[in-house]
């Protein structure tokens, strides 16, 4: 067996944790990452017989039995994951029957995976239906996506055209916009059966007075399209309480979606 620690996978989380935790998009236990393994290269480094405990669920994931992920640990410090990858993670496999997470590494103080796995493990259902590329779910609270969720009318169309016009590359980052939900409870199954659904047409989903969510094929990705949304969002809570003079008109977007191959979430442009 492998040593763990030298997988690519505890590396790049590792990494992607003190990168949002740096930030400030994750503080204290804010923020939580699942990623969806593959099965030959994480066999590589745990006995698949060796299951440390088993955690209920809380609901069923069927669709995932037998999938492995690593998850981020409930009440855990993104600051601290790179210190201690087996304190803060776990590697976990999906139950036969869809309920219950097999632990095979990680936790080792009796801890066990974020509050907020209904929300990833149905987000992970939800695009793997999407797009069967679709490895990583990330949840965290960048300060101006946040902050945005105060000041902007709650829907699905207002939030993506207003990101979309804060930076030119934002339609070709995220061509099906954000999705967003009203204040919901965090960390409870119907939050997560929500998310699932706005998850189907767009690739981020914002909680509203809480933070995000983002998908993609892998940490990279999924922490640039984050990064990309937050950058947008910045600007317009910079610009908000000004006079606007000029923006990106959608005849612009229109030369955006032509000249990178992308086409914008039908309706949205004029
Ligand atoms: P966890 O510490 O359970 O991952 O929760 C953090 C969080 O961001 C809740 O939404
Ligand atoms: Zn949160």
């Amino acid at each position: 067996m492998k040593n763990i620690l030298e997988s690519s996978f505890v590396k790049e989380v590792c990494a992607t944790c003190s990168n949002m935790y740096r930030l400030g998009w994750d503080e204290r236990n804010g923020g939580n990452i699942s990623y969806l393994l593959n099965e030959e290269e994480v066999l590589e480094y745990v006995n698949p017989k060796e299951v440390i405990r088993e955690i209920p669920l809380g609901f069923n994931a069927k669709e995932l039995a037998g999938k492995y992920f690593i998850v981020t640990g409930t009440g855990k410090y993104f600051k601290n994951v790179e210190k201690n990858p087996e304190g803060n993670l776990g590697v976990i496999r999906i139950s036969d029957c869809g309920c219950v997470a097999e632990l095979l590494w990680g936790y080792n103080d009796g801890g066990k995976f974020t509050s907020e796995l209904p929300a990833h493990l149905m987000s992970h259902m939800a695009r793997l239906k999407v797009d069967p590329n679709n490895r990583v779910v990330t949840h965290c609270h960048p300060t101006n996506l946040l902050a945005m969720t105060y000041v902007l009318e709650l829907s699905d169309k207002t939030f993506s055209k207003e990101l979309w016009q804060m930076c030119t590359e934002c339609i070709v980052v995220f061509p099906d916009g954000v999705n967003v939900l009203p204040w919901m409870l965090c960390g409870t199954n119907e939050i997560g059966i929500a998310t699932a659904e706005k998850m189907l047409t767009a690739r981020l989903v914002v909680w509203s007075q809480h933070g995000i969510y983002g998908a993609g094929k892998d940490l990279d990705e999924t922490f640039g399209l984050i990064e990309t949304a937050e950058k947008a969002a910045e600007i317009y809570m910079k610009i908000a309480h000004l006079p606007l003079v000029n923006t990106i008109s959608d005849e612009a977007m229109h030369q955006l979606e032509n000249h990178f191959g992308v086409k914008a979430r039908g309706g949205y442009l004029d």
